[in-house]
Formats: C-alpha cells, structure tokens, sequence
C-alpha cells in the first residue's frame, strides 16, 4: 500500500487531480474517522512494484473498455473463474447419485449466487418444459386440483430467504476429521431469496378435510423423490417457489417449481414437484425410514429429524482460503438455526480457551444464513479456530464430543457440531479435532 496523496509519479496529472479532490472529499464528510492514508497506513509490507500501483495509469484506463457482454447471460470475470461448484472424486457423481458442493470460502454476506448453489440429485436432475408442467394436489381434499406453472403464479406471492441444508452436510466427519476444505465439510447449503406462494393457499383452494394431518410430497424425476410433510408445517411457513434470487429456479434446483420448508432438512424441499398427496398417516417412504433417519449407538433409528439445528462454520480462513499476511486480518463465517435467527456467534482462537462475541453484519432473517466477522491483527501465531452460534431459541450449537455423547457415531446425518481450523504458522488451515 502506498499514500494516495502522493501524485508525483505517472502521466494523466488532471485526472489525478481530480481523484485527489473526490477523496478528499469524502474524507472531509467522514469527519472524526481516520483519513484515507491514515486507514490505508501500511500493517505488513507493501507487496509488488509501487510503480505498478496508483496512480500509475493501466492500459484498461488508457483504451476503450468491451461493449456489453457477448453474453447476453452475464459471467463472472475471467478472473473467477475458480470459484465454482466442486464434487468430491470418491462420493457418488453419476445420473443416479450425484452431488456437488457451494464453495462457501469464496462467497460473503449471506446470498448464494444462483450458479454456485449445490446440487443434490437421486435420479438426476430433470428438464421439465414448464408449458408440460402440471402440479396435482388429491386426497384427503373437497376439490382435487391441477395447476399449471400459471395458476400457480396468480397465487398471492411471497419473498423469504432461507437456508437450504442438506441433512448429510458434515455428514463425513462424525468419526473424525475427514475432509480437508470447508467447500466439503460444509458446501451442502445455500441461502437465497425464494418467491412462490404460500402451500397454504393452495391447500385452502382445495379444502382440506377434517382427518387431513400429512401431506406426501411427490418430485417428478426419475427418483420421484417423495417425503411427508405434517400439516402443520404445510399451513406455516412452507413456499411452492419458482423464482429463486429474482429469476427462474435452475434446473438443478427443480425448475420450474420446488417446494420450500423454511428450516427443515434439504431432503424434504421436493424439486420438480409434480404431486401432492393429503393423507391422516406420514408415507414412511424411502427418504424417511432407510435414509435420512439417525441411527443411534443401540442400533435404533430416530423417526423424522426435520429440523436443522444451529450451526456455523469459519470460511475464512479455512484450508482452501489460508491467512497470507501478518497483521489486520478478518475472520469470516457463516451461521444458521432452522429453529429461528442467530442471536450470537462466538469465536475462539485457541482452541476454546477464551471466546470472544463475532461481530454480525447483514440481515437477520428467520431461518436464514447470517454473516459474522472477527477483526483481528494476527502474529503468525498458530491458532485453533472455531465458532459457535446461539439462536433465538436459547439453543447453543455443540462441540462434536458433545453431539457423539447422545447420538454415537453411526450417524450420517444432521452434524451440527463445532467444527475446527488449525492454522499453522505458515497460514495454512487444516481440518482437525481437539481432544
Ligand atoms: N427432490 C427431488 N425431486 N429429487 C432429489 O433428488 N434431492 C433432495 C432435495 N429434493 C432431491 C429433491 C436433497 S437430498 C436435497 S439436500 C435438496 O433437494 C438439494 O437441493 P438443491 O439441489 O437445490 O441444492
Ligand atoms: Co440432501
């Protein structure tokens, strides 16, 4: 970093001017902050050749810049072209079973764009023309119904964001430390802003009758993945979205309609909904009884886990994103409850020796990501990073010990526990366990 205020180099002495005059402005208008040179005062070694710098003027600046994009569909700059969705070789990745990850490390605030949101598929994700698409909705009803993907949207409409998380996010690590990147612990999740309408309206339009306590969801993929929803859930909060971050649902995320429960596991969120079913009894369909169900130390299994628990993870740094400089650094994580907001998230640098409050930033939203950050000057110690969330409940996200206590280590499902980065001196993060 060098001082803006330093002009004598480089052509272009008008326009420099100018710029010197903007800041100063701006500086003047932030009065009591510390000036532009002040903030910008050097912590660690300027890096590069200061003549590369400002206000030495590139060639972008000197030519004309592209027309608009020859896509007409914009892309990220070529720059990023790293930041995208990664599978794991050795997990499942064919037609029947595929899965993909959000690479969380490279992400801020709390939206997933929609290209890097993870996939989950267990036939494949389908192409549905949406003039084909037809939603049934039968059973325990007055008036059996058929929408098409325009009946749905005269629907009163509604905004949410939430979280989507899979329930076998983390799912590899309940025997210990396994993969090494937050993109894999944890990239089974996004959070993005659903427009659809209200089930409600929809189950309203069809007049439920009095024995009617279940839904079965029903996908229309070669899966035709099916779970059971309670009616109450159903009548709450749970969305029939189409638009996702303003535009159509992706395909991989069930185009043209999917269903969202706020806070529930990912399984239940049917893409490519074709069928609703009301019923007095859940299904116990596939998805709910020989998967998705956390089978305990004794050998039983646990009935329906719907609920995501608190949970939160350090992005940065993580082991795809080390600390490369001494001195101010930030901290960056992600936290989430199907259970309500994020009151608090806590961060200890040491292993759990001494925990200090994150500083949240960005919208708290029910049932949603929420983005928190440590400042701090770091000096090349070794740390053990961690954090912890607390929600609206009262709810304190566990350490792993403490979650294997009650739930053993059979599980594959709904692994909420404490997750911790060693960083070494070099900077380099490490997924490890203490104990
Ligand atoms: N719905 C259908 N029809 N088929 C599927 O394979 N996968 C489920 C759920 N809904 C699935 C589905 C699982 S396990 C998860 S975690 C989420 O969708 C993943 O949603 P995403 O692909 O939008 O991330
Ligand atoms: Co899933």
């Amino acid at each position: 970093m060098s001082d803006v205020s330093d002009t004598s180099r480089g052509p272009m002495a008008g326009r420099r001017g100018f710029l010197k005059g903007a800041l100063a402005g701006g500086i003047a208008a932030a009065a009591g902050t510390p000036t532009l040179a002040q903030a910008a005062a050097p912590a660690t070694k300027p890096t590069g050749d200061p003549s590369t710098l400002p206000p030495h003027v590139a060639d972008w600046s000197k030519n004309l810049g592209d027309g608009v994009t020859d896509h007409p569909y914009g892309q990220p700059v070529k720059y990023e072209k790293h930041v995208v969705r990664r599978t794991v070789e050795w997990l499942t990745a064919d037609r029947q079973s595929s899965i993909n990850f959000t690479p969380l490390h490279e992400l801020d605030g709390i939206i997933t764009p929609n290209g890097l949101c993870f996939e989950r598929h267990h036939g494949g994700a389908a192409e549905v023309n949406p003039t084909d698409y037809r939603l049934m909705l039968h059973g325990l009803v007055d008036k059996p119904l058929i929408f098409t993907l325009d009946d749905l949207k005269r629907f009163p409409r509604t905004n949410r964001i939430h979280f989507l998380e899979c329930a076998a996010n983390s799912g590899m690590e309940w025997r210990g430390a396994q993969l090494n990147g937050c993109q894999f612990t944890h990239g089974m999740i996004h959070n993005v802003m659903y427009t659809g309408t209200s089930l409600r309206h929809l189950l309203n339009e069809a007049g439920l009758k009095s024995k009617a306590k279940w839904l079965l969801l029903e996908g229309g993929d070669a899966a035709g993945m099916n779970r059971s929803l309670p009616i109450d859930k159903a009548l709450d909060d749970t969305i029939i979205a189409w638009k996702m971050n303003g535009e159509a649902l992706r395909k991989e995320q069930g185009y043209p309609v999917r269903v969202v429960i706020p806070g529930w596991e990912g399984n239940m969120w049917v893409k490519w909904l074709r069928r609703i079913e009301v019923g007095d009894m859940p299904w116990n369909a596939r998805e709910e009884t020989s998967k998705y169900t956390d089978l305990m130390a004794d050998g039983r299994s646990r009935r329906f886990t719907f609920f995501m628990d608190a949970k939160s993870i350090v992005t940065n740094p993580s082991p795809e994103s080390p600390l490369r400089v001494k001195g101010r650094n930030v901290i960056s994580g992600l936290a989430w409850s199907g259970r309500g907001t994020v009151t608090r998230v806590d961060v200890t640098l040491d292993g759990g020796r001494n925990w200090q409050e994150a500083r949240i930033d960005g919208p708290v939203l029910d049932k949603s990501m929420t983005r928190f950050y440590v400042d701090f000057d770091w000096n090349g110690q070794e740390l053990m990073i961690q954090s912890r969330a607390h929600d609206s409940t009262g709810y304190v996200q566990p350490t792993k010990d403490e979650l294997r206590k009650v739930r053993g280590v059979n599980s594959i499902y709904h692994n909420n526990g404490i997750q911790t980065w060693l960083v070494r001196s070099n900077g380099e993060a490490e997924n490890v366990e203490i104990g």
